[in-house]
């Protein structure tokens, strides 16, 4: 089978792999008919994430058709339409049963991480009974690879512990994928206020197409000064961070009120300055999170009653073959006003 194989920093091929086959009880090989990239796969091609080794194929969202199943496996048989988590999760172990997955002594996010990915024409599932999901009848299969991962994560790492409630004031800052399912996401809540800050015009121009009350450009270093005065000098009850830089988590500890929270979604490669001299006094809080994608089953109920319109975060569309051209559109967004890619069987 062809798969997009992580080969050390920088360098990445569409290969040929030898077709998984099952081995454990648990396992279910699922055939992919569609997979998209995200934004941490470009942090492992930069050679950011040391748990995934060179010769890994990457992916850790997508949809399937179960091929095969473990002996172990009763929620699912061949033939089953199924969405994929980006959690693995056993279902039984301590961090399982408190509903967090992504602590999972045998799981967590383990796809296209420390076990071979999505972005291959087959794979294989782990813990298959609760780490799957059946694909109701008539779903727009495009949709729901938004669920694999970054709804889930804008939802449950940015919106639920940064606590947005109705008419609060809410600031994202990072209008990446990441953050535009935090802003949709966020909109369950009614906030007064959704302010999007980015550097990227066209991001800003689709956050406001989303919903978003502002648009700050945080390019000049006058964020957080703008973001004062469009609250009235009070500062927001939710910051979500959700870029993974040290500017931005600063950004974030400057327009957060008191009382309010800061969310931080981003993924961090470097040491960040917690300024408590100033946020002790503050009433705050900070949150983190590895998504546990626990809201996939709610976040369904919502797009297929279209309540949540998933589609809006598709921008382009791929066969298989052209992985790499996917992978260079995708890592250019800037330029190609990519959000999410679909790639396609
Ligand atoms: N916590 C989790 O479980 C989890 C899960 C998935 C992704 N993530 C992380 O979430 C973050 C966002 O993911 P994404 O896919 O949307 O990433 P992305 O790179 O597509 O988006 C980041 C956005 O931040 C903007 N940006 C960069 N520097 C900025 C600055 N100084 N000020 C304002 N905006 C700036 C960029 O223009 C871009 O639009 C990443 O760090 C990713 O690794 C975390
Ligand atoms: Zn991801
Ligand atoms: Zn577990």
């Amino acid at each position: 089978m062809k798969a997009l194989v992580y080969n050390g920093p920088g360098l990445k091929a569409l290969e040929d792999r030898p077709k998984p086959t099952i081995q454990a009880p648990g396992d279910a090989i699922v055939r992919i008919t569609r997979t998209t990239i995200c934004g941490t796969d470009l942090h492992i091609l930069k050679g950011d994430v040391a748990t995934c080794a060179p010769g890994r194929i990457l992916g850790h969202e997508g949809t399937g058709v179960i091929d095969s199943v473990g002996a172990g496996v009763t929620a699912f048989k061949a033939g089953d339409r199924v969405l994929i988590s980006c959690i693995s999760s056993c279902g039984k172990c301590e961090n399982c049963r408190r509903g967090m997955y992504s602590h999972c002594a045998t799981g967590g996010w383990i796809l296209g991480n420390t076990i071979d990915g999505t972005q291959a024409e087959y794979v294989r599932t782990p813990h298959a009974d609760t780490s799957l999901y059946p694909i109701p009848e008539g779903a727009d299969e495009e949709a729901l690879v938004m669920l694999s991962d970054i709804l889930p994560t804008g939802f449950e790492c940015g919106v639920l512990n940064g606590k947005v409630a109705p008419g609060s004031t809410v600031a994202i800052v990072g209008a990446g994928p990441i953050g535009l399912a935090a802003l949709l996401t966020a909109k369950f809540y009614s906030p007064a206020e959704i302010i999007m800050v980015d550097l990227d015009e066209n991001r800003l121009a689709v956050g406001k197409r989303f919903g978003a009350t502002s648009v700050v450009n945080s390019a000049d270093g006058g964020a957080a000064q703008r973001i004062m005065k469009l609250t009235g000098g009070r500062g927001v009850d939710t910051a979500i961070e959700a870029v993974g830089i040290p500017a931005t988590f600063k950004l974030c500890e400057d327009i957060v009120a008191a009382g309010g929270t800061i969310a931080n979604v981003g993924v961090h490669g470097a040491k960040v300055e917690l300024h408590l001299e100033r946020l002790w006094s503050h009433n705050m809080t900070i949150t983190t999170r590895l998504v546990d994608t626990a809201s996939i089953p709610m976040l369904l109920k919502t797009v297929q009653s279209s309540r949540l319109d998933a589609t809006q975060l598709i921008t382009h569309r791929f066969k298989f073959a052209e992985m790499l051209q996917a992978y260079d559109t995708f890592g250019r967004a800037a330029e190609t006003k990519a959000l999410k890619v679909i790639i396609e069987a």
